[in-house]
């Protein structure tokens, strides 16, 4: 018999390919069926750049139906016109145990989404807490294990963190975003796997882009997220991190290509949606997904 205890270098191995657990996903979309960009309110955004709203909506399409192949459950909210910026439903909210609280837009252009998300929250069993606070929901909130990762910086303010807090009962982690392209916290971070199981803390973790955070942020991450991925200012830039995760399946931008990689050596299994048109308004996959959880 051979000696049991494993090589250090069989460890690293045994890491790399840990098993992924798939958890069932029940997410909030809209169908962009108004979607241009008709304002400025992100970097991205040039309202003299022509957008295709057909496009938009086969490129939506392709999203809603990876998330129903992949066995999850995706409800729908109406869009409305006039409100081209709908289709990004991670902004209506931020939903824990059947408890929606609601968001306040920054922006008077997407004010009335407020009440529209609110609304529906009522109307589909949800218990809303409404915002006094200006917040634009999972858009800048992040359940991260059994705290919440908060952005603040451009949209969310700081004041609502203290009122998310109060909501939800649980530990909220301020951070400040600096990079105007990285204008909410999901664009900045991806949680890969918020659950944590038997193996503690270790299994909650996440990817992220240091430099879309100031020094103060940049060290609280760090300490809580030693084995978190730390993508490339390229796969940043292409919205790689906007990206909605089961715990197994990862749905990324199929042009952030180190952060696929990365995946994959992580045991993660990356499926690549291309959705180019809804970044021409400063938004891709995780934007177009609000996850309700129950
Ligand atoms: N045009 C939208 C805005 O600037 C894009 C929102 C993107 N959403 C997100 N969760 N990052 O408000």
């Amino acid at each position: 018999m051979q000696n049991t205890a494993p090589a250090p270098e069989a460890t690293v191995t045994q890491t790399r390919t840990q098993t992924r657990i798939q958890q069932h996903r029940r997410y909030l979309m809209c169908r962009p069926e108004h979607f241009t960009v008709s304002y400025t309110i992100n970097p991205w955004m040039e309202p003299a750049n022509p957008t295709d709203t057909a496009l938009a909506v086969r490129q939506w399409q392709s999203l809603y139906d990876t998330y129903l192949a992949l066995g999850h459950e995706v409800e729908l909210i109406d869009p409305i016109e006039g409100l081209p910026d709908m289709v990004y439903t991670a902004n209506g909210g931020f939903v824990i145990g059947g408890t929606a609280y609601g968001a306040k837009f920054r922006f008077q252009e997407r004010v009335p989404e407020g009440p529209a998300f609110m609304d529906w929250f009522r109307d589909n069993g949800f218990d809303v807490a409404e915002p006094v606070e200006v917040n634009e929901g999972e858009g800048d909130f992040l359940l991260v294990g059994d705290a919440i990762l908060a952005g603040m910086g451009f949209r969310s303010t700081g004041d609502s963190h203290g009122e998310l807090a109060r909501v939800f009962g649980k530990d909220v982690v301020s951070l400040t975003l600096v990079d105007p392209r990285f204008y909410h916290l999901d664009t900045a971070i991806a949680v890969l796997d918020p659950v944590e199981g038997p193996g503690g803390v270790e299994r909650a973790n996440i990817a992220y882009l240091e430099h879309a955070f100031d020094e103060r942020s940049q060290a609280i991450l760090a300490e809580r997220y030693p084995d978190a991925i730390r993508v490339s200012d390229a796969d940043g830039s292409v919205f790689g991190l906007n990206s909605a995760s089961d715990g197994l399946n990862v749905i990324i931008s199929p042009r952030a290509k180190g952060f696929e990689a990365q995946l994959r050596e992580r045991g993660y299994n990356p499926v690549l949606v291309d959705l180019s048109e809804l970044l021409l308004g400063g938004g891709g996959i995780k934007c177009c997904t609000l996850e309700l959880r129950s």
